[in-house]
């Protein structure tokens, strides 16, 4: 009987060594290694779908004499996710999609499977029977009569399904349950991941076919099996979002043929995901008065221009140590805005409970907001409201001082296009020449902002 042959994988980078190590050398991260029983066939499994070749081995050769032309793309119904990919799908390329459980992944591929009429899609599913995503399918309202459900994890009855049926996009679900009759260890661990990612690398490769393959995050939101998994693969997208909240942002973290500045924003419904066009006109509640508390900042997420609205509430603290709480806004960072009003404007925030809450529930890291979150707490702190047609654009230094954000220009025009009137800004913006409608009132420092607004 052969001799069971074991290995040491890295859980963190996918390094192997033959012995254990409490710290990888490779990673320098401590206890990530464990055991996995590799045997691998000696049968040169490489080939499986290769397609004919005639003969002809690869060289070397110049860049220059490389035709242009295969990089067409492939231009999908979801326009979102055709601007994350960079303007399309490229054939052959191969893109990891990771999020929470439940966050709509499955929903997300399952659409783009439907939405892609006249072509063959082969939908392979690991994790849900065929009833499942039978009845997933049918509250999607698209159909497209060439869409493959095959239940399968092995990978070498998957590639016979490669064979016969040449579809056109695979989709994976998921990548961790899948298996290779070559490797021994189960479906998930390290050495079956690289082994079957590999395989499904191979296939888009070799033929031509865009691979969508969905990963399971670990508990601390990194895309679970070795970061290897993301070196391997041509785009690495996050679907994210509150799953108590409706809306959802599919982002790029890493795009071999694309910028990874774009991101594409949905809607949760009964029907599947709705694609959001104009975000900024549904993160706003229409209403018709102005409420205290409530102001409009000009934000970008990723390129796009986004205006978000924040809500404040102040309220005298009744216990000992008044608290704050943040929710879509980092916490620290409200902290520094609390006691830059404490000292540069004499605001007595250390007696107050302060809650500030960015609606629609996303979570904005632009600094650019500052402004408008302070405009938002000291308008709940008078309990003065601030006009709904005000918008706010600036980053508050520690001395008090409003400073210049990136790409005025597109924030303020967002601003304008959905009809607002003033636009409270720093000074130090290197303002294009183009003229504004809207009215942009400049300012230096914090002061200067509340005795324009609350005199
Ligand atoms: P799912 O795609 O299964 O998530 P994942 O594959 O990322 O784990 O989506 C799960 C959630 O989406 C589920 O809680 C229900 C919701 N959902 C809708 O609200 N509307 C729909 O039409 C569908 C299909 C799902
Ligand atoms: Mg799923």
């Amino acid at each position: 009987m052969a001799k069971v042959q074991t290995t040491f994988f890295c859980r963190n980078c996918g390094a192997s060594s033959a012995k254990w190590v409490g710290k990888c050398p490779a990673c320098n991260e401590w206890n990530t290694f464990v055991e996995e029983v590799i045997h691998k066939e000696k049968a040169d499994y490489k080939s499986t779908w290769k397609k004919e070749n005639n003969g002809i081995s690869k060289k070397p050769i110049l860049i220059n004499e490389i035709e242009k032309g295969n990089e067409m793309r492939i231009v999908l119904k979801d326009l979102e996710l055709n601007r994350v990919l960079g303007g399309g799908l490229v054939p052959g390329s191969v893109i990891l999609i990771g999020g929470e459980p439940g966050i709509g992944k499955s929903t997300l591929l399952l659409q783009v499977a439907l939405q892609f009429q006249k072509h063959k899609v082969l939908y392979i599913s690991g994790e849900e029977s065929e009833s499942q995503i039978k009845m997933r399918a049918e509250r999607i309202p698209f159909a497209n009569e060439n869409c493959f459900l095959f239940t399968e994890t092995s990978t070498q009855k998957i590639g016979k399904a490669f064979k016969d049926l040449e579809p056109d996009l695979v989709v994976v679900d998921s990548i961790q349950t899948l298996q290779s009759d070559l490797i021994d260890s189960t479906p998930g661990s390290i050495s079956q991941i690289k082994e079957t990612a590999g395989e499904m690398i191979r296939f888009a490769k070799e033929t031509g076919t865009p691979v969508f393959l969905i990963g399971h995050i670990t508990k601390d939101g990194t895309l679970a099996g070795p970061k290897l998994l993301e070196h391997m693969v041509d785009t690495v997208l996050q679907f994210e979002g509150d799953r108590h909240h409706v809306y959802r942002i599919l982002r790029s973290t890493k795009n071999r043929f694309g910028s990874t500045n774009e991101i594409g924003i949905y809607e949760m419904q009964g029907g599947g995901l709705r694609e959001v066009s104009n975000p900024s006109e549904i993160l706003i509640t229409q209403r018709d008065e102005s409420l205290s508390g409530v102001s409009i900042s000009a934000t970008l997420e990723g390129m796009r221009p986004l205006l978000i609205e924040t809500q404040a509430l102040v309220s005298t603290a009744v216990y000992g140590t008044p608290q704050r709480n943040s929710n879509g806004y980092d916490a620290k960072r409200l902290n520094m805005l609390l006691a830059i009003l404490e000292k540069k404007c004499g605001l007595r925030m250390g007696l107050q409970d302060v809650f500030v809450n960015i609606a629609g529930g996303l979570r904005i890291e632009d600094p650019g907001i500052d402004l408008g979150i302070i405009a938002a707490i000291v308008s709940s702190y008078e309990s003065m409201p601030i006009s709904n047609k005000i918008a706010f654009i600036g980053e508050v230094g520690l001395s008090g001082e409003v400073r210049a954000v990136s790409r005025i220009e597109q924030r303020i025009s967002e601003a304008e296009k959905l009809g607002f009137e003033t636009v409270y800004l720093s000074k130090f913006n290197k303002l294009p020449a183009h003229n504004f409608k809207i009215k942009l009132v400049e300012i230096t420092k914090l002061e200067e902002l509340l005795n324009l607004l609350f005199g």
